[in-house]
């Protein structure tokens, strides 16, 4: 990727036009953190979001924090497209791998008989622990946590616990591979 395309969080112009609808204190980024064209950080509510230091963000990612916790560990490289939604909390660790086009929601419309638009959320919070990998398009759905040490294939569709040390892929996923130690 071309440097000239990667903004350096560095002027405020910049932080203004990247964070809509946060009041001061509710975005915090640490050291080092570069954002690529079209990143949009989107806090209403109260919620807040944390950024990591040497967390990269792909174009058109977009993170939105309706009165929940978002905290994206450090080193974390989020590649473009990605989709963060939180309304309680998501937690992603150091060192992930975030392919292009993954989706991460701690929330779904509850579907009870009515009109599905006007109901509340079914809400529970997704945590992504450290060195995690997830390929491109994959969607982790509320409740959802991720172990530490799990790769996921491109694809797959992420429901439930997965368990460290195992590649997983389908839909749902499953684990198709345990990975040995070093
Ligand atoms: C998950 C992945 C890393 C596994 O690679 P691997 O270790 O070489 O695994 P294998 O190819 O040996 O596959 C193991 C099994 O899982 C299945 N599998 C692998 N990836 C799969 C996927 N994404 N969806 C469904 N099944 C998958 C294979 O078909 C195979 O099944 P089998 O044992 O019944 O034949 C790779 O398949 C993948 O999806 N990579 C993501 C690439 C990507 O998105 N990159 C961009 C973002 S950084």
């Amino acid at each position: 990727m071309g440097i000239t395309r990667v903004l350096r969080i560095a002027n405020s112009v910049f932080r203004r036009k990247l964070i809509q609808l946060c009041s001061k204190g509710q975005v915090s980024f640490s050291s080092n953190v570069l954002v690529d064209n079209g990143v949009v950080i989107r806090c209403t509510d109260g919620g807040k979001v944390h950024i990591g230091s040497g967390v990269f963000l792909g174009r058109n990612v977009m993170i939105v924090s309706r009165g929940a916790a978002i905290h994206i560990g450090d080193r974390t490289h989020v590649s473009h497209g990605t989709t963060v939604v939180a309304k309680s909390s998501i937690s992603i660790g150091d060192d992930g791998l975030i392919g292009e086009y993954v989706t991460i929601r701690d929330q779904d419309h509850a579907i009870s008989k009515g009109r599905i638009s006007h109901q509340e959320f079914a809400i529970k919070p997704v945590v992504i622990e450290s060195n995690v990998w997830l390929g491109a398009k994959v969607t982790v759905l509320r409740g959802s946590k991720i172990e530490s040490g799990v790769v996921v294939g491109a694809n797959s569709l992420v429901k439930g616990r997965l368990a460290s040390g195992a590649v997983y892929a389908g839909i749902p996923a499953k684990r198709v591979k345990v990975l040995s130690p070093d």
